[in-house]
């Protein structure tokens, strides 16, 4: 039987539209949302709020994912500016929330709408904040939003829309008439089985770093991003703290096309913005290893410093696992450090090394542990290989 197709207006399914309606005067109960939200304080000014569940239509929804919202204060602010502040946000949620109203009123009125802007501004004197006077607004003292919108829509009704919207819109309800806020203090922190605060940006750069092999050539790095990302790869756990990894920067275009040679010509050595070369030192357990541990308690560099040594002396096998642990652990760190910062990377091991470590004069304590690239992708990684299910490689006390 053929199925009948929906009224689709400005996105929105109309008919959907008003069939929600419709059951709703049927059954109000159906009406009552509940939205929740979790913060986290993360240093300083910044804050991370994770959206994952709601109730509404009787049930609790889990979203496809969580979505994290870093929330942070300008330098001027004393903050770290690692993301809007929650002001801002403020205003996106209005400008989100006004702009949705106005769009579906419009599909149920079938008036179409092409394109909708809106700019926000909200006047604000932070002496309320600070509370150096009582006669100053803590928050926004007016917010102004402008909109425009193409549709064919005589401007008497665009207007009209716009009032719709504002006497609407949740969020713009919320900010103006007084919503009372309740903020109380829970007593202990509890385990969960609720994992749904179980998440992070970081946990969405692991699920979203894939190998990319196709980099934008013409994206360079500054100077400032190269030591960015490098200053965390050295934040990488070492075992004694031994700190093994050395990575050579490969600056030189005529070097990294010789290098792109003896790597079955891939084309990532190239065209990314950065080419590292993840190197470890196989001896340095043994060279100078008191500065491992320069900032530690007497006692503890009494026991650590010569515990290296007995650890690693006469076990070449051992001395070369570690330094490839230790390169492992760095390169997952530059991955996920670039994949949160907007880029992508490859992980590379399709290289003539030996070849590679002439081309670099790699000292003869030294061996390289693996290429990475990292850059601007030009294209998607291709779909994932095939991941083996955590029953195969998840195993419980013993094989
Ligand atoms: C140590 C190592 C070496 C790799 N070498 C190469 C390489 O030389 N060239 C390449 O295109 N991909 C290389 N890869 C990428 C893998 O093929 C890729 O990580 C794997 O297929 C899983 O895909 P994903 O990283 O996109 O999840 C390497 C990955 C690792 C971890």
């Amino acid at each position: 039987m053929a199925q009948q197709q929906s009224k689709i207006v400005n996105g929105v399914n109309v008919d959907g539209l008003f069939q929600t309606i419709d059951v709703i005067k049927e059954d109000p109960s159906i009406a009552k949302f509940n939205f929740r939200a979790k913060n986290e304080w993360v240093n300083g000014a910044e804050n991370k709020t994770t959206v994952s569940d709601f109730y509404g239509a009787g049930k609790t929804h889990v979203r496809s994912k969580p979505y994290v919202f870093t929330k942070d204060e300008p330098e001027v602010l004393l903050g770290t500016d690692h993301g809007a502040n929650p002001v801002e946000y403020a205003l996106t949620a209005l400008a989100g929330c006004v702009t949705t109203t106005l769009v579906y009123y419009a599909a149920a009125k079938g008036i179409k709408i092409n394109k909708v802007e809106s700019t926000l501004e909200g006047d604000i004197d932070i002496r309320g904040l600070l509370n150096l006077d009582e006669n100053v607004k803590v928050g926004y003292e007016s917010i102004q939003v402008n909109f425009k919108i193409d549709s064919d829509a005589p401007e008497e009704e665009l207007n009209e829309l716009i009032q719709i919207a504002k006497k609407h819109s949740p969020v713009a309800n919320t900010i103006s008439n007084a919503t009372p806020v309740n903020i109380s203090l829970s007593k202990e922190y509890k385990m969960t089985d609720d994992i749904s605060s179980f998440s992070s940006e970081t946990f969405d750069a692991i699920e979203k770093r894939r190998a990319v092999k196709h980099f934008d050539e013409n994206h360079k790095f500054t100077e400032k991003e190269i030591e960015k990302l490098l200053s965390l790869a050295v934040l990488s756990p070492t075992s004694f703290n031994i700190q093994n990894w050395r990575f050579l920067v490969v600056k030189d275009s005529k070097l990294r096309q010789k290098i792109r040679e003896c790597a079955w010509d891939q084309a990532q050595v190239t065209d990314s913005a950065l080419l590292l070369i993840l190197c470890a030192d196989l001896k340095a357990w043994e060279k100078k290893p008191q500065r491992y541990w320069k900032n530690a308690s007497k006692e503890a560099q009494d026991f650590l410093v010569p515990a290296i040594g007995n650890f690693y002396k006469e076990n070449e096998q051992l001395q070369r696992d570690e330094a490839l642990r230790s390169v492992g652990i760095s390169a997952q760190t530059l991955m996920l450090a670039a994949k949160s910062a907007g880029y992508d990377s490859c992980p590379m091991i399709g290289f003539n090394s030996q070849k590679v470590a002439e081309l670099i004069n790699l000292p003869k304590d030294f061996i390289i542990g693996m290429m990475l690239v990292i850059g601007k992708a030009k294209e998607p990684a291709n779909p994932r290989g095939g991941q083996l299910r955590l029953e195969e490689v998840v195993f419980i006390d013993r094989f």
